[in-house]
């Protein structure tokens, strides 16, 4: 009974605060949070925590949970921005846990910062959908994300083919404490192994941000009289380098691949004709609110559902991109 009323008092709470001041997903929201609109019916209260929303694809993400939960008038999502903070992110969850939500969505920043915190919730029995970027060991009800080794991976195949076999190139790495980062690394190194000649001669930890890719690609501008290619973790790092070098008068010469293929940011710089190949990183935040609901509604949900992913090309993008395979 206390929790109930606790759980209601802390809704009343975000509503008011979500009320107040929020609800473009572009703007910091009040006080980092922001409650979905259609709460007065819901009979589920879903907790989401969002590594930041400083990047669109996470503004993306978020737009697609909020578009999914529209459906459900039983449905009430609470968005908060950790902004990009690992304490704060994990405050936000242990809020969740004392104001006893019904159900987790969490898209970490870090794995094994957000650990213990995930796993305290799920022991407490409140399910907890983990997006995009794993946390450790398999304390949580469900992951949803693709499969990042696969796509680093297909992108270093590609880049083989695209080069010809042989060619110099800069790797720019999303943050290397998260899971997306240590596999699109390792799958492009799986990729490239048997190609002698690419050489990768200058990698980099950009922390999947575009400022931090474009002063790592000046320094490899200044350092190497020829760079081939480009392979960075996420677009906003492709489009930084692309800048460097555009600056550096050298974008001619350089083809640049990135990862996540939104249709507002990387395919439409392939369409633009900056990067050569952009490779999809689904958000999951339909698929997050389908199987919560599934969840919520008694049903067991699968331990790990995996997306699939495109590639996106100057020669495929008018036809929708082609399909990894399997
Ligand atoms: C956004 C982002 C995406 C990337 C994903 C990996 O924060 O960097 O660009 O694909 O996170 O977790």
């Amino acid at each position: 009974m206390k929790k109930y009323l606790l759980l209601v008092l802390f809704a009343a709470f975000l509503v008011m605060a979500g009320c107040k001041g929020k609800t473009s997903e572009n703007q910091q929201p009040t006080q980092g949070s922001d409650t979905q609109a259609s709460g007065a019916k819901a009979k589920w209260i879903i907790g989401m925590s969002q590594c930041n929303l400083g990047e669109p694809w996470r503004v993306q993400m978020n737009a697609d949970i909020r578009q999914a939960a529209e459906k459900y008038p039983e449905l009430q999502v609470i968005f908060k921005d950790a902004q990009n903070d690992t304490l704060k992110q994990q405050a936000q969850v242990e809020e969740f846990i004392s104001a006893g939500v019904n159900l987790i969505i969490v898209s970490p920043k870090e794995a094994a910062p957000l650990t213990p915190v995930v796993a305290a919730a799920y022991e407490k029995g409140i399910p907890v959908i983990v997006l995009d970027r794993r946390v450790l060991g398999d304390k949580y009800t469900c992951f949803i994300g693709a499969d990042n080794k696969k796509i680093g991976q297909a992108a270093g195949k590609w880049i083989v083919e695209k080069l010809g076999g042989k060619g110099k190139v800069v790797e720019l790495k999303g943050l290397m404490t998260t899971i997306p980062g240590q596999d699109r690394h390792s799958g492009f190194v799986q990729g490239i192994k048997d190609a002698s000649g690419v050489e990768v001669i200058f990698e980099a930890d950009m922390k999947w941000l575009e400022p931090n890719a474009r002063k790592e690609m000046e320094s490899a501008l200044a350092r190497f009289p020829q760079i081939d290619l480009v392979y960075a973790h996420n677009d906003p790092g492709a489009h930084g380098a692309y800048l460097a070098a555009q600056a550096a008068g050298r974008e001619k010469d350089i083809i640049f691949v990135g990862i996540d293929g939104l249709p507002q940011e990387g395919q439409a710089y392939v369409k633009q004709g900056l990067m050569s190949a952009s490779f999809e990183y689904p958000t999951g935040g339909k698929e997050a609110i389908e199987t919560g609901l599934e969840i919520l509604n008694g049903k067991t949900a699968e331990k790990e559902i995996t997306l699939k992913s495109r590639v996106f090309t100057k020669e495929n993008i008018d036809a929708g991109g082609e399909w990894l395979a399997d």
